[in-house]
């Protein structure tokens, strides 16, 4: 494996199985900094020894199969999962173990598999909850309506009775306008048509371009690399591969690991 990618990447060095960071970027320059990883579930392992870093102002993919670890990295970002070892750092601070509502007041929003809203508050109630986060910004409506017109006839509406994709617009946007430091988006394309797939995902590269630092879980894997910097690719617990779209393309072990 010669994927290390720039420098701001760790560079690995196979040591059997852990992944080992032996480069030191300045830490103004990532963002996020997950070394060496190990997570279970009971006595199940789901992650081992990973190390990523989510440098600032990049969107980074997180791939791999069914089961590989993606989910239980997020969540142990969040806070939601406390790891069995290893550490994680947000701009140089060290947030292992974290609460989740602490986690989230430095500014990571976790878009969660499955749907992000509040299914019995209205459209109009689910963006407005997106300004909390604002300092009291009051133009959240409107600006949700920009990014996803859509939502602009379904204001009154209440969440549960939109379509998969126009939740999925709705969850989107209320992570945007959150203006995070760091989003993490899991499966966000997850059983919606590849019509709607292709909307939400030009919002992230939108969001992508006005600087927003993105951690990202995506099944559409040519979609995902079309907007990210660079890449991880995990299967069943561990790191196999890190590197810019192009190179992992050209490794081969993107069809190996995750098929077509
Ligand atoms: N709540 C849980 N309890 C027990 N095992 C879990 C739980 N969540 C995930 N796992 C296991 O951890 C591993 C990683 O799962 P997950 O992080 O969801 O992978 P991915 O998101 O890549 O599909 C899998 O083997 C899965 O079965
Ligand atoms: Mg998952």
């Amino acid at each position: 494996m010669t994927l290390a990618g720039k420098a701001l990447l760790p560079a690995r060095r196979s040591t059997g199985t852990a992944a080992v960071v032996d480069e030191r970027p300045p830490a103004g320059v990532r963002l996020l900094e997950v070394e060496d990883l190990t997570v279970s579930y009971g006595g199940v392992r789901a992650l081992s020894g990973v190390s990523i870093v989510v440098p600032k102002g990049s969107v980074v993919a997180l791939l791999g199969p069914n089961g590989a670890g993606k989910t239980t990295m997020l969540r142990t970002i969040s806070g939601l999962v406390r790891p069995d070892r290893g550490h994680i750092r947000l701009a140089g601070r060290d947030i292992t173990g974290w609460a989740p509502h602490r986690v989230a007041r430095l500014g990571v929003l976790h878009v969660p598999e499955g749907r992000g809203v509040f299914p019995s508050l209205s459209v109009e109630e689910n963006l407005l909850m997106a300004a909390y986060a604002l300092n009291g910004s009051d133009d959240v409506v409107a600006r949700g309506v920009e990014l996803f017109p859509q939502l602009g006839t379904r204001l009154g509406q209440l969440a549960r009775s939109l379509s998969g994709g126009e939740q999925q617009m709705l969850a989107l946007a209320r992570a945007l306008l959150a203006k995070p430091r760091l989003v993490m988006l899991d499966e966000i394309s997850m059983g919606l048509a590849p019509i709607i797939v292709t909307e939400l995902l030009e919002a992230v590269k939108k969001m992508a371009q006005e600087g927003v630092t993105a951690l990202i879980v995506e099944q559409y894997v040519e979609a995902a690399l079309g907007m990210s910097d660079y890449a991880y690719l995990l299967d069943k617990g561990r790191l196999l591969t890190v590197g810019e779209p192009e190179d992992l393309k050209r490794s081969g072990m993107l069809s190996m690991y995750l098929g077509g």
